[in-house]
């Protein structure tokens, strides 16, 4: 089973796709090592590299919800909170019991069941409302505008 990006998954704004990308291509590497039986080789590669590309992410995309007045903020940093401490637990349990066949499925399911379920909702809100408000506003939004 892999985890592909598919362009339904779009929010319209280039950097946040390729960003997503990235983390897509990193939790494909991990299920294929699964089926490969190979799946702890890989876990503490995608901890470290969640631990600081998540949090660049995040930043990013609150960023853009700052300048942009999103309705939504709130609500969406709440999530990225929540992420944050999700895989501060997996680390614990990592750092107690190395890459466990509980830590790997916990990796597993949590990252794809997450990501998935936050793109499709949050982040892709938080362009809509973004759009919606600055139109509201009497503001002039090419679609360009949303591929900065
Ligand atoms: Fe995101
Ligand atoms: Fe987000």
């Amino acid at each position: 089973m892999s985890l592909v990006w598919r362009s339904q998954m779009s929010t319209g704004l280039i950097w946040q796709d390729e960003q997503h990308k990235e983390i897509f291509r990193r939790i494909d590497m991990l299920l294929e090592a699964i089926e490969l039986n190979k799946g702890a080789s890989v876990v503490k590669e995608l901890i470290t590299f969640l631990k600081s590309y998540s949090l660049k992410h995040f930043a990013d995309e609150e960023a853009y919800m700052d300048s942009h007045g999103c309705r939504t903020c709130v609500r969406h940093k709440e999530c990225h909170e929540e992420f944050k401490t999700h895989l501060n637990e997996i680390i614990t349990l990592y750092e107690h019991q190395g890459a466990s066949t509980m830590v790997v499925l916990r990796l597993q399911t949590w990252l794809r069941d997450w990501l998935i379920s936050h793109i499709i909702s949050m982040d892709k809100e938080m362009v809509l409302t973004s759009v919606a408000d600055a139109l509201g506003r009497g503001a002039d939004v090419e679609t360009t505008a949303l591929k900065k």
